[in-house]
């Protein structure tokens, strides 16, 4: 069958990638896509969900998977539903999850799926009381999408009382700040797991390690992620379970409740304190980096683990993982994450040395094509993988790729997995 995957980043080059040589794929559309994903099927420019729905119609495209956060929180898998198409992902009532984190958290507390201790409001005051009670440092949040961006660590009470005030007056992220959330920092390691869900049953994939800073060492600013490693060896069999029994099964059961049964991605944000899985937070998309390692470690067809979670019947379905790990590290544009850079011709050497050939390949995501040449075009500009039989193997065969890639500007950390290491 025809199958649209939309967004244009290197999350959803990956599980093109993933996708394009299964037996029950036809052809592959890309909603928008990007000057990489013309190599692996059609780009489609339409903003409209109405007017795409529509083109999947008129092209037979059987099957929509939605990459990014936003068309989800906008409701497209509402609107292509109402048409009688098929796509993967949340209802616009349950990519809540994500799209409120007032929402996210009053739904953890009603479960009782442990978070950190928090408040939600708009007053001011009620803000300031609660921002007194706690040590530093102080977590405060916006409550709507803000790109990554909303989410301030504040090291002092009057730093924590600044940004909720600028965030409650508008002044910092419009709208999307008008409400706050206050929480008590956890210290701990971080998870990145990914459920696909049907809205009944579940399929959970390997627990991922992401690295939100620019720069080694996990210093300088958060951006969306510069790069990420799985199967994370921090997690044993023992936490696996406690996610499955105290945030996953509780979140399905919960949004069936709430009346919107929670189809797509479900991805948790963990911190683990001294051995528990705290929820930090939910998205419902893939991570990006983690998605770009996660599908070449699927032996089990991609196509198939979407389109049943997509049809209600991942109960059917036996999904089988590769032995391996993967590394992916970002090759980031010249000023990510601060503005977006000049465009710059992207050269990738011929490798020889077939172990590392058969064993890398790149996920292209911020790259535009102009007269059959590749440039990156800002942003991240793509993700060098590496899998292998350690950590270390793949890691070390992922740098190796970096070093044949080319462009000005080209930054990127040196340092992924080190947690895995290190342990
Ligand atoms: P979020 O958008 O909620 O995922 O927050 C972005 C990042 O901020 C997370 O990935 C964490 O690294 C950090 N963070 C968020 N909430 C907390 C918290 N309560 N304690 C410690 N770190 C946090
Ligand atoms: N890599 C984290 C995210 O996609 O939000």
């Amino acid at each position: 069958m025809n199958v649209m995957i939309m967004g244009s980043g290197g999350r959803e080059y990956s599980i093109g990638r993933a996708m394009k040589d299964d037996e029950n794929v036809d052809k592959l559309y890309f909603c928008p896509g990007n000057g990489a994903t013309e190599n692996l099927g059609q780009n489609v420019d339409i903003k409209d969900y109405h007017e795409l729905a529509q083109y999947a119609k008129d092209n037979n495209i059987e099957f929509t998977i939605v990459g990014p956060e936003a068309p989800l929180v906008d409701g497209v898998v509402d609107i292509f539903k109402a048409e009688g198409l098929t796509i993967f992902g949340p209802s616009k009532e349950a990519a809540q999850l994500e799209g409120s984190k007032v929402y996210m958290k009053n739904f953890l507390a009603k479960y009782n799926i442990p978070t950190a201790r928090y408040i939600e409001s708009d007053s001011i005051e009620e803000v300031f009381k609660f921002i007194d009670t706690l040590e530093v440092p102080i977590v405060v949040k916006a409550d709507g999408l803000c790109a990554g961006k909303g989410v301030i660590i504040a090291s002092s009470h009057d730093e924590a009382k600044k940004a909720a005030s600028e965030m409650l007056s508008g002044k910092s992220f419009g709208d999307a700040g008008l409400k706050v959330i206050i929480e008590e920092f956890l210290d701990g390691y971080e998870l990145s797991m990914f459920a696909i869900c049907d809205g009944e049953d579940y399929v959970l994939l390997q627990a991922a390690q992401d690295h939100k800073r620019l720069l080694d060492g996990d210093e300088g600013p958060n951006t969306g992620g510069m790069g990420a490693y799985a199967p994370t060896p921090l997690v044993d069999d023992e936490l696996y379970q406690k996610v499955k029994d105290r945030v996953i099964r509780p979140t399905l059961d919960g949004m069936k409740k709430e009346g919107a049964p929670f189809e797509g991605v479900l991805f948790i944000g963990i911190m683990v304190v001294n051995g528990e899985p705290i929820t930090l937070e939910f998205n419902v998309r893939f991570g990006d980096p983690e998605c770009e390692i996660l599908m070449p470690l699927m032996k089990s067809s991609v196509f198939d683990l979407f389109h049943k979670a997509a049809t209600g019947k991942l109960n059917e379905l036996n999904v089988e993982f590769y032995d391996k790990y993967g590394v992916g590290v970002v090759m980031a544009s010249r000023d990510y994450p601060y503005s977006s850079s000049t465009p710059a011709e992207i050269v990738v050497d011929e490798i020889h040395h077939e172990e590392i050939k058969n064993n890398t390949h790149i996920s292209y995501a911020g790259v535009k094509k102009e007269e059959g040449v590749l440039f990156a075009s800002g942003g991240r500009v793509l993700v060098c993988v590496g899998l292998g039989y350690s950590i270390q193997e793949a890691r070390d065969r992922a740098y190796a790729l970096c070093g044949q890639v080319h462009f000005a500007g080209k930054k990127l950390r040196t340092d992924i997995a080190y947690q895995a290491l290190r342990a």
